[in-house]
């Protein structure tokens, strides 16, 4: 088995002023200056890039994006391309995320041409999966993840997962609170390990896939010790220094 390193994501969303994020922004880097810490990355919102592209410079940190147009260019008025956030050094961009999916209607035609415009400069994309509570309760969970993956498979093409990542968010643990235990986000990790050996062993093997939904200092430790959980992507929990820290320490 491939040795994957871990990766912890941070998804700041849609928080945050330039007063709030320059002192968090100090106190995790400070915290991340050791050697033994995971890969860390975070995904900031676009008017941000420039001033944490500019804290980041020189450390380990790497700085992401949370959405990306599935244009290259045009009159897409209030867009921005996959160009422009590799122009200022992002290196990962979340696609798919479940806010995106349901509060502005992106399917997963629309994902998987995100997914591509990322690979194409050279970024790793964060494909975002997960299912809904009504979904998972009728049993349908993996047909909905199989749906989601396989999509960006048949139009990306298997070799583009070669340099991606996969995050697996069940929408009913997003930002409530709950989070899926161990077990449960193992089944499904090793669920889209196994998806993706369909299709190419060695890409499967490799992938990193991150879990995300309430992970919590309390909670990341055991989840992070399930073998197909490579990192967490962090929603609340990355707006505090401690909080995310603790995180990060715990992939260890
Ligand atoms: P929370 O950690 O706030 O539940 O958010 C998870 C998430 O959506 C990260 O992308």
């Amino acid at each position: 088995m491939a040795t994957r390193t871990p990766l912890v994501a941070a998804n700041w969303k849609m928080n945050g002023t330039l007063a709030t994020i320059r002192p968090l922004l100090h106190q995790i880097k400070q915290g991340l200056l050791s050697a033994d810490n995971p890969e860390v990355t975070i995904c900031v919102p676009y008017i941000y890039i420039q001033e944490v592209r500019d804290v980041l410079q020189g450390s380990k940190l790497s700085l992401g994006a949370q959405n990306v147009s599935e244009h290259l260019s045009g009159a897409y008025t209030g867009e921005i391309s996959a160009p422009m956030l590799a122009d200022f050094s992002c290196r990962y961009v979340i696609v798919g995320h479940s806010e995106r999916r349901s509060f502005y209607q992106e399917s997963d035609q629309i994902i998987a041409d995100k997914f591509m415009k990322v690979c194409a400069q050279g970024l790793v994309p964060i494909l975002c999966v997960g299912e809904q509570l009504q979904e998972r309760e009728a049993g349908v969970t993996e047909q909905v993840i199989a749906r989601q993956l396989n999509e960006v498979i048949h139009k990306a093409g298997i070799g583009l997962f070669e340099n991606a990542v996969i995050a697996y968010e069940p929408v009913w643990a997003i930002g409530t609170g709950l989070t899926a235990t161990p077990d449960q986000a193992e089944e499904v990790h090793g669920f889209i390990r196994l998806q993706l050996a369909r299709h190419a062993d060695a890409i499967a093997d490799k992938i990193r896939i991150l879990y995300g939904g309430s992970v919590k200092a309390e909670n990341a430790r055991e989840l992070f010790s399930r073998p197909d959980i490579d990192g967490g992507l962090i929603g609340g929990a990355s707006l505090v220094a401690g909080d995310f820290l603790a995180i990060c320490q715990a992939t260890r």
